[in-house]
């Protein structure tokens, strides 16, 4: 029996994140991951392969539409090609994983881990039993499957199967218009399918300040997506060499391809939670203290299995708390800094409250805007289309919240995030210098509009 200080299940990047650090901390690290590569629904089959398609999708739909200054004719689309570099991106990220294993001394145990008491857990497959005096559970989350929903995985899919269909649909209905629904529905519409994304709620991507989902919904539809709200999906199977979907009020929509993207379930299947004397909430996460520790004190959980966004990052800054209160006795995630971004183009990002969320507080604030349309670096771009808004308090004018849609928004609010982890005021963004011609011109225009007035509008 392998004795460590630290036993991490699942190496997605809260598992794999936290069992790097606690190595640095001096811990003997133990990881239990299921799958041969390392890296998680994030690297596999999330994040990393999403982003290696949204990005070469973009330069081909721009090409396709006509690059600024030149003509491009006689483009078609390599479809196999397109995947084999998704593929390799995956590869070179996962392997990145191991070699960082490898370096930090942290032992692999490759097959399912399941509780045989608080103490004590087992690999299925291997049969070894492992023990350590911590035990982090890192397990993640796996799509939903609403029980009005025949998934077959290939007529009507999961966000995985969506991101290696073999040919570009005709037609492809997306079930949710969330983060996975918008990133693929976008993906494949550039690549040329007719694309409609359904929408119970009256609004896409329902937790974002609601003047970016309205702008966001804007410039989707003059994309040519189609998105329809306030749409109950009631059932979705497959049929002939396609798919029906049924909606509220008897309506039928057929498709060659389904994706079903109404939101993800904390992981926990076969973890044998009940023998280490753990249970889960009504929505099947790991209920856990403000240290991420579960009322086992030396069992702590992270990441989608427990409270919060489903963020990659969310999860990677728990997973550091996490070990660092193992080892040091503190640790501390700063939540209202962590920033949320769809990597459509244009992006749509926030961090900090929305506007919702202030009114809903009773929270005095003000709002400074800057367009895109007037940032000279945007203009040059072509990119003209867009906002940063920044949230700052009333009185104090401490930063609160800030959100935007725009060309490459996502690392412009990178500084947003920062300033809202170091507690700036909205006058310390609008006087910091900031680099002429850059997008980030942008955020520091917003940021004095909400201090006193920007000077280029
Ligand atoms: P989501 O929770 O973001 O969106 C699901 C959407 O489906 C909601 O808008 C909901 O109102 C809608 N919906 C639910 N039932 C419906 C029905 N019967 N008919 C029509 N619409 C219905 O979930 P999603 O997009 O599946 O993503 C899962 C998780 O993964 C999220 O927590 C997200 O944050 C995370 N993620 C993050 C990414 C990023 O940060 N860029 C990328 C992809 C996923």
């Amino acid at each position: 029996m392998e004795a460590y200080d630290l036993l991490v299940i699942g190496a997605g990047p809260g598992g794999y994140v936290a069992a790097i650090r606690a190595a640095q901390l001096g811990m003997r690290v133990g990881v239990v991951e299921k799958e041969k590569a390392l890296g998680g629904t994030c690297l596999r089959v999330g994040c990393i392969p999403s982003k290696a398609l949204l990005e070469t999708t973009e330069r081909l739909y721009e090409a396709k539409k006509g690059l600024i200054g030149a003509k491009v004719e006689g483009l078609t689309l390599d479809l196999p090609a397109l995947m084999a570099h998704k593929d390799r991106v995956v590869q070179a990220n996962t392997q990145g994983i191991d070699f960082l294993f490898r370096k930090n001394g942290i032992a692999r145990h490759q097959g399912t881990a399941r509780f045989l008491s608080d103490r004590k857990v087992l690999v299925e497959e291997t049969g070894e039993e492992l023990s350590a005096r911590f035990i982090l559970i890192a397990t993640g989350s796996a799509p939903l499957l609403p029980p009005w929903a025949e998934v077959d995985f290939e007529r009507v899919v999961t966000s995985t199967e969506a991101l290696s269909f073999p040919e570009v649909p005709e037609r492809l209905i997306v079930v949710g218009g969330g983060v996975i629904g918008l990133e693929l529905g976008v993906v494949w519409h550039r690549l040329g399918a007719k694309v409609t994304v359904l929408e119970y709620l009256d609004r896409i991507l329902p937790p974002m300040d609601a003047e970016l989902s309205r702008a966001a919904e804007r410039v989707f539809r003059k994309e040519g997506l189609e998105i329809r709200t306030r749409v109950r999906v009631q059932a979705v199977r497959p049929e002939g060499k396609g798919a029906r979907v049924e909606l509220e009020g008897g309506e039928v929509l057929e498709a060659d391809r389904v994706l079903l993207a109404v939101g993800r379930r904390p992981y926990t299947d076969g973890l044998g939670l009940e023998n280490a004397g753990l249970a889960t909430d009504e929505r099947g996460r790991i209920p856990v203290d403000e240290h991420l520790r579960t009322r086992m004190p030396h069992i702590y959980a992270i990441g989608d299995v427990v409270r919060g966004p489903m963020l990659a990052h969310k999860a990677s800054e728990e997973g550091i708390a996490a070990v660092e209160h193992m080892v040091r006795g503190f640790g501390h995630v700063d939540y209202l800094a962590i920033p949320s971004v769809v990597y459509t183009h244009p992006e749509v990002a926030g961090v900090g409250y929305t506007e919702e969320e202030l009114k809903e507080k009773g929270i005095p604030y003000k709002v400074g805007k800057f367009p895109y349309s007037a940032s000279g670096r945007a203009r040059a771009m072509g990119e003209t289309e867009g906002f940063v808004k920044v949230l700052a308090h009333a009185q104090t004018d401490r930063i609160l919240g800030v959100h935007g849609i725009g060309a490459r928004v996502g690392d412009v609010l990178a500084e947003a995030a920062l300033a809202l982890f170091f507690k700036a005021s909205a006058e310390d963004v609008g006087r910091a210098p900031h680099a002429h011609p850059s997008l980030s011109e942008i955020l520091k225009e917003a940021a004095l509009g909400a201090w006193e007035r920007p000077i280029h509008l």
